[in-house]
């Protein structure tokens, strides 16, 4: 029986797993810490290690896996930017989960969208202590306005969709444009400069790699629209915090949507109210009115989990049992995709 550690497991990554793993031959040990070079020796006699966003799979913690067999590591998510895969080239396999429930991930951006819009994340504050007064709550009409959506793959999709249901005119940025996908969806695809000087909304769906580190900064935001609400429901890193904070103290941007944040690690998923917030970025962000964080919870929905949980078992079990892996990340490969098999695009 292979022995597999999980870690950064929470409770509900527990049921969810082990509801699924009743199918698999498997012997799961879920450690609530993230791992990273402090914690990596706890994977000492397992057969594979399963992490998740806020993991840090760098070099110091992939040489030890690779210096005590560990030939596999599993991600239960769909980025995979915090592993170092220059390092783990050799030899080791990681694999992902890319798709597990885009409409999650999509319905929440839309969610943020029409909270900022329509300030029911202020209302509903007001409401409750007796305030009735709508002033300062007034957002417009959707219908009919801009979206630029930069990232057009499954959750980039998923989100045009629903923008298209409200009767938005949608602008797309993509790395490789799907010209089939345009014409039938009646999307545009544009450069940034038009996405930016044209959209009412802006929503990030592109991964994070070196290229996407910090587009949304000082330049792009300069070019935005003014009152653009901004959603980020990708990587916290495709922005640059500061620059965005005088964005929105300057007007430019009329509200802000994060479901995550570039220093997330240290405070997403964990409970801090009992504490001071010791980053003053974020304690900054959480004083704008109209900045609306969220932390990292776009995926979060049953089917989403169930997903993961399958996706994940199913991944390790092909792994072992020596079948075709199909969702092995294929890191050499600028196009960021995913081959069958071990045969990788180089
Ligand atoms: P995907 O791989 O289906 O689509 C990504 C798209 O971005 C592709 O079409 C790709 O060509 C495009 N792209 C790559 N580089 C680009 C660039 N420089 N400029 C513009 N477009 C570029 O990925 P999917 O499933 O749609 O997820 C997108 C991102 O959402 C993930 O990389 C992940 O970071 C994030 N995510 C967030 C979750 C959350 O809970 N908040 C959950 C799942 C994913």
């Amino acid at each position: 029986m292979k022995k597999i550690a999980f870690f950064d497991t929470k409770p509900y990554d527990k049921q969810s797993f082990d509801e699924v793993s009743k199918g698999f031959d498997f012997e799961i040990t879920y450690f609530k810490a993230r791992l990273n070079e402090h914690t990596v020796e706890l994977t000492d006699g397992y057969d594979a290690v399963c992490a998740f966003v806020n993991d840090e799979l760098n070099k110091p913690v992939l040489k030890h896996l690779k210096e005590h067999g560990i030939e596999l590591i599993a991600l239960r998510c769909a980025g995979y930017n915090n592993v170092d895969l220059s390092e783990s080239y050799n030899n080791i396999h990681v694999v992902r989960v890319p798709s597990y429930s885009p409409y999650a991930v999509a319905e929440h951006a839309m969610a943020l969208v029409s909270s900022l819009n329509r300030k029911t994340h202020r209302a509903f504050f007001r409401t409750r202590d007796g305030n009735f007064s709508i002033d300062g709550l007034m957002g417009f009409d959707l219908h009919g306005k801009t979206a630029g959506v930069i990232g057009t793959g499954k959750i980039g999709q998923c989100l045009i969709s629903i923008l298209k249901g409200y009767g938005m005119r949608v602008l797309a940025n993509d790395h490789y444009p799907n010209k089939a996908y345009a014409e039938a969806t009646g999307i545009e695809y544009t450069d940034l400069e038009t996405l930016y000087r044209e959209s009412d909304v802006i929503s990030l769906h592109c991964p994070l790699t070196p290229e996407t580190r910090y587009m949304i900064n000082d330049e792009a935001i300069g070019k935005m629209k003014k009152g653009v609400l901004l959603i980020n429901t990708g990587r916290g890193e495709l922005i640059d915090t500061r620059a965005m904070i005088r964005g929105l103290k300057k007007g430019i941007i009329g509200g802000a949507g994060l479901d995550v944040y570039e220093e997330e690690a240290e405070y997403f998923f964990e409970d801090f109210s009992n504490s001071a917030i010791g980053d003053d970025i974020l304690a900054r962000l959480m004083t704008f009115p109209n900045v609306l964080i969220t932390s990292h919870q776009g995926f979060f929905t049953r089917e989403a989990l169930r997903n993961i949980a399958e996706t994940t078992l199913q991944n390790i079990d092909d792994f072992f049992e020596g079948r075709a892996l199909q969702n092995e990340i294929c890191y050499r490969c600028e196009k960021n995709c995913v081959k069958p098999g071990k045969i990788r695009c180089f």
